[in-house]
């Protein structure tokens, strides 16, 4: 499939659905969760605070800012699939009382109103979407003028640097052949070619203050295996 078809994208992520946390933990060895928690350490959200998971899928993210906006705060999480957002729906009927609640929509038009949210996040999200910088500007859209938003992804490399050559050979060597084993060869195939067609940091910096964001930095974590790119409205 080509990356950036939002149908075929929606597809692949209603296909993935019921293994992706499993194979999430598997693929990552459970750092996802240690990348995700970082981006949040880095965005402080706060009890009280309106705040919106864009791309939610099964809601990991949605759900530890839920708890961190308690109490008086609100998170909603957007997903334009159907299956990963029934999967977060049922994870977060488990902690009933949270201040959560899902939205099927396309992260690029998600119907919300302007400047209604005090930050937003998105993770391995903008590289899914048809156009990663009308992306960018719908977050900037909804965020209220000096709310953050912070955006977690796989880090665009260099092809030539050493860290590409390690990306290359996980995706090619681990993720796909562990994917193919569960059936879903051809979904995280495309996870490298969706890499491809993402901006490397510099140009996600450049989209951002394009998109009218007052300061827009991106870091790398994990020996340069994925970005932050953390934002001011
Ligand atoms: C790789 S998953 C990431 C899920 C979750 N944020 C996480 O980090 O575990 C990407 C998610 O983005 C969603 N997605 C892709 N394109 C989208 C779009 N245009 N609008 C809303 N959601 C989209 C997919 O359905 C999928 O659930």
């Amino acid at each position: 499939m080509e990356p950036g078809d939002p149908a075929a994208v929606e597809q692949l992520f209603d296909a993935v659905a019921p293994s992706y946390d499993r194979l999430n933990d598997l693929l990552s060895l459970g750092l996802h969760r240690h990348w995700k928690r970082r981006l949040l350490s880095m965005l402080r959200p706060k009890p009280g605070e309106h705040w919106l998971d864009l791309c939610c899928g099964t809601g990991d993210l949605a759900l530890l800012l839920a708890r961190a906006v308690r109490p008086g705060g609100s998170v909603i999480g957007v997903d334009s699939a159907a299956a990963p957002l029934r999967c977060a729906e049922q994870r977060s009927r488990q902690e009933s009382w949270l201040p959560l609640t899902f939205r099927k929509a396309d992260a690029l038009q998600t119907g919300l109103p302007d400047a209604s949210a005090d930050g937003v996040v998105m993770a391995y999200g903008l590289r899914n979407l048809a156009d990663p910088a009308r992306g960018l500007a719908e977050i900037r859209r909804v965020l209220r003028p000096g709310g953050r938003a912070g955006i977690l992804d796989f880090n665009r490399l260099d092809p030539e640097v050493p860290a590409a050559r390690f990306q290359r050979l996980y995706l090619r060597r681990i993720v796909v052949p562990v994917a193919s084993a569960a059936g879903l060869q051809e979904q995280y195939a495309y996870l490298e070619k969706s890499l491809q067609r993402f901006p490397c940091g510099q140009q996600q910096e450049d989209l951002a203050r394009s998109a009218g964001f007052k300061e827009a930095t991106h870091h790398t974590i994990s020996a340069d295996q994925m970005g932050i790119l953390m934002l001011q409205g």
